[in-house]
């Protein structure tokens, strides 16, 4: 029988990984059945995700970005800044190539990623991101914040959004949504926990099944 088709994927964390916790429980029980995890890389040494890679036997990899030096007045340097992005992309960009990764998947990775890096990957990498999009997206908005923007805005409904990322701030094609319904007496924490176990848990690993079945599938018609 010929071997199935999986399509070299990397996923990017900062954090404590449930996301990527949930795409390793869905490649071991089938449900991803066209992507194999070739990677998790970190911009933070400390993040729990490295920890679930090592126990689901996934090479992982740390790429911090160094710190802007600031001005005299105290203010950034942005010329220092921009390049030390440079230095941090290409870093990632030298691991990300000598894994051989196809597609990568940013789940819950909280740094910028430039528009020289979002070109070299068109529709080769996807985002969660925890509210529907374009609700409560675009810069500023990450991690608790969009909950409390929620809620402070008073929606009955959110959600999560997968989408592809290009240079626009979760502004790229939408791959999946999902919807939840908030609740009396939400606060963002109680918030942004069920938005994980209703939606992001199971759209991230359905969608990253469905791009990467695409990929599969384009590529034998091109054979
Ligand atoms: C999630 O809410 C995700 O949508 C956001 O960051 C959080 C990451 O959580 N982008 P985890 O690290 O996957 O647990």
């Amino acid at each position: 029988m010929e071997k199935k088709r999986r399509i070299k994927t990397a996923v990017l964390i900062s954090g404590g990984g449930t996301n990527l916790q949930a795409l390793i429980d869905a490649v071991s029980s089938g449900e991803i059945e066209h992507a194999e995890l070739c990677a998790v890389i970190s911009d933070n040494k400390d993040a729990y995700g490295l920890v679930r890679a090592e126990k689901a036997g996934i090479p992982r990899y740390t790429v911090e970005k160094r710190k802007a030096e600031r001005n005299p007045d105290g203010s950034v340097n942005t010329e220092d800044r921009a390049l030390k992005q440079a230095e941090f992309e290409r870093e990632l960009v030298g691991v990300l190539e000598s894994t051989g990764a196809e597609l990568i998947v940013l789940a819950g990775f909280l740094a910028i990623l430039s528009e020289d890096f979002t070109k070299r990957y068109p529709e080769r990498i996807i985002n969660i991101h925890p509210s529907l999009i374009p609700s409560f997206c675009g810069k500023g908005y990450y991690g608790l914040k969009v909950h409390e923007a929620a809620l402070a805005y008073g929606v009955k409904v959110t959600g999560a959004t997968v989408h592809f990322v290009n240079e626009i701030p979760d502004g790229g094609r939408i791959i999946l949504q999902k919807a939840v319904y908030v609740k009396e007496g939400d606060t963002p924490e109680i918030l942004q926990r069920r938005v994980m176990e209703e939606a992001e848990w199971v759209i991230l690993p359905k969608a990253l099944e469905m791009v990467s079945a695409d990929m599969a599938k384009s590529e034998a018609l091109n054979r």
